[in-house]
């Protein structure tokens, strides 16, 4: 086979073995993280949904997380404006953010694990994020964005197909190096 032939082939291939879990619940995660769980709720997002850090020892001096996370709520809403009336009790009202060490400088390999959880039930309901560093919820902020969309019918933010229960570790030690 030609080589150009084989590189399609396998590209093919690699769409084919991805495909069928993309289309199943039409959410792609990019980065695709290590481990993906999810169930087959609907879930709403608070028009005011906040996020906190409790059992955090990392104090986000520097607004690192907090202007992640607006800037996530800014790319899902678009500057359409969200129905403030609650739906009901299946609705996400916090994110809450575990960051295990207090450094945000930048080093070589940081650690850009996480763990995601998107729960159904709860009161408060909220999502919870565990991570080693800033970088590893910063990463998880994004897949949390992902799983989020603004429903142009109900004029509300959904998020389809929880619970979630999502696991990344990075897959090259270089991958922070490649970030901005
Ligand atoms: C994710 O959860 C697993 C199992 O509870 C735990 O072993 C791991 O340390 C967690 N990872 C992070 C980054 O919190």
């Amino acid at each position: 086979m030609a080589p150009a032939a084989a590189l399609a082939l396998s590209l093919l291939l690699a769409f084919l073995a991805i495909g069928p879990c993309a289309a199943a619940d039409s959410i792609d995660l990019w980065p695709m993280p290590q481990s993906v769980s999810h169930g087959t709720q609907k879930l709403y997002v608070k028009k005011d949904i906040t996020m906190s850090m409790v059992g955090s020892t990392y104090s986000d001096e520097k607004s690192i997380l907090k202007d992640a996370f607006q800037r996530m709520l800014d790319l899902i809403t678009l500057n359409h404006v969200v129905d403030g009336i609650d739906p009901g009790s299946s609705v996400l009202t916090c994110v809450n953010v575990v960051v295990r060490t207090p450094e945000d400088e930048l080093s070589f390999g940081a650690d850009e694990s996480y763990n995601l959880t998107v729960p159904t039930t709860g009161d408060p309901l909220y999502a919870q994020i565990q991570a080693q560093t800033v970088f590893g919820a910063l990463q998880a902020l994004q897949t949390f964005g992902q799983l989020c969309y603004f429903d142009f019918t109900s004029r509300l933010i959904e998020l389809n197909s929880a619970p979630w229960i999502i696991t990344d570790r990075p897959r090259f030690p270089y991958r922070g190096l490649l970030i901005g």
